[in-house]
């Protein structure tokens, strides 16, 4: 069955797709750019009970529930499965209650006081625990508990008879999603050059969502990795982007390295400037690794949304930080950046720092402290040079090839 907008929404004969793509939204939680949209992903499991899995972001209930209706073809819901609270997945809760008034709600405990504080629902609610089935028929559910990924009442649900976890924002990614749901057949909205690998298309932005969202709670990922290793999965249906099938392991693989802190050889340039003299010396840093032919990204803290930066620490194993010396201090967009790379525990890095300074030198000094409290291995000093800069006051050729070792 098609929706408005022809999407093929059937992800088996069982497993229907009714979420929705979010083309408006330009800020995600009031902090993380947009480019290519969002999807809010909710299932339908059809046996001969009916369970909702998850809903929808507020502002599109009327679209969420003509959904809902359109697949479920005149009969009830029985059971809103509810893997996590959050609001783009929570919202949505007392509308379908209105439309289905005998549906409950299954969650664990912990979203039980959420419930009540977002929406006033304390009735109706069948509590599970770890392990716990439901059983809808030919069918049944199994929760398990993946505590901090990335709020405490974070579960999953898994359907044994097709080997699916709905995982929540587990394996998510940023970007809308056209074309159809499952990733044999979904494309990034947006992308302009549609690839049949759709994992290419959402490569950036996965790891995007994952280092601004997720990426405090490596350690809580590395457990909800270890405790779904024994389930058998075949398909994976996250609350963002496509249907997992074909890229099951890739996803999978993807969340452990990054959930390890673990990446590949290449510099994350993030730097600050005033009056262009640190970004000159950024600039011929980039210059200096190009050569040599080492990768990197080079980022503009004070015009680019740092969650452009965060994406490049979590990819590539050496952060190069440009900051001048302000008010004897770090300039304040790279502490901002420094504080938030701390704030995501993201360890096992190698760091370099560099600014301008007028007529004391702080900020490369108050760097190389913050990144020594993170573990960080200094490739060096750092680079705090006087006034305007020069290329024999920066000698970014000596740091790139420290680097490309
Ligand atoms: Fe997509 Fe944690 O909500």
């Amino acid at each position: 069955m098609k929706n408005d907008t022809d999407m093929n929404t059937k992800i088996s004969e069982r497993i229907r797709y009714v979420g929705v793509n979010d083309h408006e939204k330009v800020i995600f939680e009031g902090l993380w750019p947009l480019p290519f949209g969002v999807s809010y992903n909710s299932y339908l499991v059809i046996d001969e009970k009916i369970a909702l899995i998850d809903t929808a972001e507020a502002a599109f209930s009327a679209e969420f529930l003509a959904n809902v209706k359109r697949e479920t073809r005149g009969r009830s819901v029985d059971y809103l499965i509810v893997n996590h609270m959050e609001p783009d997945h929570s919202s949505l809760i007392s509308d379908i209650r209105d439309a289905y008034p005998d549906i409950k709600i299954v969650t664990n405990a912990k979203a039980v006081p959420m419930i009540k504080g977002y929406h006033g629902i304390t009735d109706n609610i069948l509590v599970i625990r770890e392990g716990d089935t439901l059983p809808l028929g030919e069918t049944s559910l199994s929760f398990h508990m993946i505590p901090m990924v990335h709020w405490p009442e974070t579960m999953v649900t898994y359907l044994a008879e097709e080997k699916t976890l709905f995982s929540g924002d587990a394996f998510g990614t940023f970007g809308a999603v056209d074309g159809g749901i499952r990733d044999t057949e979904a494309h990034l909205c947006g992308w302009l050059d549609k690839s049949p690998d759709c994992f290419t298309e959402f490569s950036d932005e996965m790891t995007r969502y994952y280092s601004n969202i997720v990426g405090k709670y490596g350690q809580t990922v590395q457990a909800a990795l270890k405790k779904l290793a024994g389930v058998e999965i075949e398909r994976i249906c996250s609350t963002h982007g496509p249907v997992w099938e074909k890229h099951v392991a890739d996803v999978v693989a993807r969340y452990d390295r990054l959930s390890r802190y673990e990446a590949e050889r290449g510099v994350c340039i993030a730097y600050s400037t005033m009056y262009g003299n640190t970004a000159k010396a950024a600039k011929s840093l980039a210059a200096e690794l190009a050569k040599r032919g080492v990768k990197y990204a080079l980022h503009n803290l004070c015009t680019e949304n740092l969650s452009y930066a965060y994406r490049d620490v979590f990819k590539y194993d050496t952060i190069a930080i440009g900051a001048p010396t302000y008010n004897n201090d770090i300039f304040p967009p790279a502490y901002t950046f420094m504080y938030g790379i701390g704030a995501r525990l993201v360890k096992n890095r190698r760091f370099f720092a560099f600014g301008s300074y007028t007529w004391a030198g702080a900020s490369v000094r108050l760097l190389d402290e913050m990144a020594k409290k993170q573990g960080f291995e200094l490739i060096s000093d750092g680079l705090s040079f006087p006034q305007g800069y020069s290329p024999e006051k920066c000698d970014m050729a000596s740091v790139a090839e420290l680097m490309s070792r």
